[in-house]
This record gives C-alpha cells, sequence and structure tokens, in this order.
C-alpha cells in the first residue's frame, strides 16, 4: 500500500474547486517571508520533536509564522483513528501532506514531526507542492541510540513484545536516499542542528538574513 503511485479512492465526486483571493503570495508579502514545509522524519526517539520546536522557536522569534505539526499529538485528534498497520501508516502521512500544504498555502513555515517511515509516503508528500517548497530533514539517529534514551518507555514494551510492529524493531524504517538536510541528532547538540536549519533556510532565501543577524 506504501507506493507513491497509489491513488486513494476518490469520492468526493461533483464538487467544484474555488480559487481564494487572498492567495498564498498577498498572505506571504503581508508576512514577509515564504510559505514552506519542514518535514522531520526519523525513529521514534530521534529527536524530531525536540528539533522541530526549537526551530519552531528560532523562525517564530525571527518574525516568521509557524506551526509545528507533531505526531503524537495529531494522533489525538485528527489522526486518532488510525493505528500503526502499514496502511494506518500510509493514511497518516497523506492527511498530513495535505494539511501541512494547507499551512503552507496560508504563508505559513509548517513543520511536521513524523515517524514517516515510508520513503513513497514522503514522496506523496512531496510532490503535493512544487519543488523548493518541501524540505526533508532526517533525523539521523540509530536504533540503539533511540532505544538507549527510550524516553517513553516504548522501545522496551516493543521489546517485551506488548508493542506490535515498532519501527526499528519490528517494523521498517527507510532511510530519505536525498533529503535536503541531514542532522545527525544521536551525536551533535541541539543548538548545531537547529542552526544546520536555519541557515539552510537563510541561504535558500526561505528566511531573511537580516532577521536572522538581528535575532541571533
Ligand atoms: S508514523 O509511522 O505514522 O509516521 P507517527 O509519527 O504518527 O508514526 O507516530 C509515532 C509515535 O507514536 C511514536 O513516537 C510513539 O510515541 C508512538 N507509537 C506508538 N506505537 C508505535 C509503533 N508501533 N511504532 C512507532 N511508534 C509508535
Amino acid at each position: 500500500m506504501n507506493d507513491a503511485t497509489q491513488v486513494t479512492a476518490f469520492k468526493s465526486t461533483n464538487t467544484v474547486w474555488h480559487d481564494a483571493t487572498i492567495t498564498r503570495r498577498v498572505r506571504e508579502e503581508r508576512n514577509g517571508h515564504r510559505g514552506l514545509i519542514l518535514w522531520f522524519t526519523g525513529l521514534s526517539g530521534s529527536g524530531k520533536s525536540t528539533l522541530a520546536h526549537a526551530v519552531e522557536e528560532r523562525l517564530f522569534a525571527m518574525g516568521c509564522n509557524t506551526y509545528v505539526c507533531d505526531g503524537d499529538n495529531i494522533r489525538h485528534g485528527l489522526c486518532g483513528d488510525l493505528g500503526f498497520s502499514p496502511d494506518d501508516r500510509v493514511e497518516n502521512i497523506r492527511r498530513i501532506g495535505e494539511v501541512v500544504k494547507l499551512f503552507m498555502d496560508a504563508g505559513v513555515i509548517g513543520l511536521t514531526a513524523f515517524i514517516s517511515p515510508y520513503r513513497a509516503d514522503r514522496d506523496r508528500a512531496r510532490n503535493l507542492v512544487v519543488a523548493g517548497d518541501f524540505i526533508e530533514i532526517y533525523c539521523r539517529c540509530s536504533v540503539e541510540v533511540c532505544e538507549s534514551r527510550d524516553v517513553k518507555g516504548l522501545y522496551r514494551r516493543a521489546r517485551a513484545g506488548e508493542i506490535k510492529e515498532f519501527t526499528g524493531i519490528s517494523a521498517p524504517y527507510e532511510e530519505p536516499e536525498a533529503a535536503e538536510i541531514v542532522v545527525d541528532t544521536g551525536v551533535e547538540a541541539l543548538e548545531t542542528s537547529v542552526r544546520k536549519i536555519v541557515d539552510y533556510l537563510v541561504a535558500k532565501g526561505a528566511v531573511s538574513a537580516l532577521v536572522k543577524s538581528a535575532c541571533g
């Protein structure tokens, strides 16, 4: 099911697209920066959420409009009907791709922190938007390090067989092959990873260097 070419059954027929008068460009002009998707991927415990929120704090301090969609939080609401089977993960990531695209259309820098274990699903989210709007950030951290941290105690429970289909233990994680940014969250300091990402955005002209130097 995790095939990027899979077409979701489309049941919403007889609907007509309505173009917005307040467009993305208008919103971006008022915000003073581009709408953008920062897609963090990596194992549970690799530091995706911590890093996404730290990057958000930095961008917010720089005057950017931002929002983090976090895997555990979204599964309390929008995706609360989904589990961790391959099909449910596909649907989870499909929904998040669509949601974060809405944030981007609203001129916001949307940050997502989901394991998003399947390459095809991440690529499908990427292909919803034009090149340059989607920045994949691989939070590279070995299973051994994630398991030794085991912040939520889930690895221990997965090893004990209490949690089935646990990513890295009994379910796969497909590493990105061409992520725009790779951060070694297993070894480098949080501040180093934050700087790497913000510097990338400034270098690409996505956010203003002037604002950056003013805010540190
Ligand atoms: S994803 O695979 O569909 O992208 P998502 O990021 O939404 O996963 O949720 C992952 C979080 O759910 C983990 O950080 C962990 O807290 C929790 N979790 C519960 N069960 C599992 C499982 N079987 N595999 C991975 N994470 C799980």
